[in-house]
């Protein structure tokens, strides 16, 4: 992968960003439409002349072939511009979150040998607990974002997540590992490592011999060989999740809240805001996905005229239109009023699937026109 090159500066985006990268993160209720947001504002940000790197979660197949993640591992990418369009001034890429590949990226970063790094991947007991930990997906997504950052080769970065049974996950998920490296039993079973295996805590020796019992000597070995090996990588994990928990927490980090205005996905999304005001962090964007057309009714008159004609079928089709879209104003402004600073918009639900480019960047136009408030 070649290092991108600087594109000028377009007047009005912003493109500058001292001391670092603008961050978006995307979170929303499952389904709703956050990768296509993810993606749609990475490219939004690439039109608008930055350099802009979406970090996807599982997105669908096909938009992962239009984006050119689907066979990459866990490195971005570079889209290029659909053929025959005009191209954007910024540049688009884009990475779909490898949360394994980021995990194992980690070991090798923080060993302090080759050796050591090869010791920790093949054994059986970091592949289990980092599956374990990469299952949640949260902590490798926001250890993805800090490397992107670091790396200062964007000055826009969108994160997408997984569907959020709790918005916290996500923000927690740096903490989580602080606390694991924190922990009692995690300490006692790096003690082996700082005194030998002889003069084990009591504590400890009664820990193994349990584990030994019920999961055989070979696991007591692995385990023990595992902290064994990760001695001296705990505190560069540990002073990450830290700076990365800084990260999320920083005024350059913006959160979007996608929902579709329905009333159980609105609640979802009225909670997940919820629970990042609890942070003493707000979403400054809303975006409501996948909203069905809303049209002018008919006069009572035309309703008369029509009403036994051969187009009778399509006004009843209308009034249903019509129900359903006032059931999702509804919705709309009750989003309105919980987050009444944010920026509200409004995304039609399109005629096809969101996979291709050309699809993304109609999305892309929907989130240029903030919605009016009543
Ligand atoms: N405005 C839209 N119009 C039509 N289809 C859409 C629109 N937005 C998203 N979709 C489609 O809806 C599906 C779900 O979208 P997406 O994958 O972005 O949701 P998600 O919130 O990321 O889901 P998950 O929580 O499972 O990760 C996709 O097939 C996508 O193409
Ligand atoms: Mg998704």
């Amino acid at each position: 992968m070649t290092m991108p090159p600087q594109p000028a500066d377009t007047e009005g985006t912003g493109s500058s960003s001292p001391g670092g990268p603008d961050v978006v993160v995307c979170v929303g209720p499952g389904g709703v439409g956050k990768t296509t947001t993810s993606a749609a504002l990475a490219l939004q940000g690439a039109k608008r002349g930055r350099r802009a790197c979406v970090v996807t979660i599982d997105p669908a197949r096909r938009l992962a072939d239009a984006l050119g993640t689907g066979h990459l591992g866990n490195e971005p990418h570079l889209v290029n511009p659909p053929a025959g369009s005009s191209g954007w001034p910024g540049e688009l890429w884009a990475v779909m979150l490898d949360a394994q590949g980021t995990f194992d990226h980690l070991v090798d970063r923080y060993a302090t040998s080759g050796a050591q790094a090869e010791a920790i991947l093949s054994n059986p007991v970091y592949r289990n607990i980092s599956a374990a930990l990469s299952g949640t997906q949260e902590y490798m997504a926001v250890e993805k974002l800090y490397e992107l950052e670091e790396s200062g080769r964007w000055d826009l970065i969108i994160v997408d997540t997984p569907p959020a049974r709790h918005a916290l996950d996500f923000m927690e998920a740096p903490r989580h590992l602080m606390r694991l490296l924190d922990n009692r039993v995690f300490r006692l079973l790096m003690a082996p490592t700082k005194v030998g295996l002889r003069a084990l805590e009591v504590g400890t020796q009664v820990l193994l011999r349990t584990v030994a019992k019920v999961a055989g000597g070979e696991v007591v070995a692995d385990t023990v060989e595992f902290f064994t090996e990760f001695e001296g990588m705990e505190d560069g994990f540990r002073a990450r999740a830290k700076r990365a928990d800084e990260l999320l927490h920083s005024r350059k980090t913006e959160f979007a809240l996608v929902c579709s205005p329905r009333r159980d996905t609105v609640e979802e999304a009225l909670y997940l805001s919820a629970q990042l005001a609890k942070e003493g962090l707000e979403a400054t964007r809303v975006v409501v996905n996948r909203c069905y057309p809303r049209y002018a009714p008919l006069s009572a008159g035309a309703q008369n005229r029509l009403a036994d004609g051969p187009l009778a079928p399509l006004v009843a089709n209308l009034e249903q239109l019509e129900l359903v879209s006032a059931k999702e104003e509804e919705q709309l402004v009750r989003v309105s009023a919980a987050l009444p600073k944010a920026v509200l918009y409004r995304v039609p639900f399109l005629a096809r699937e969101v996979a291709e480019l050309e699809a993304l960047e109609e999305v892309a136009c929907y989130l240029e026109t903030e919605e009016a408030r009543e």
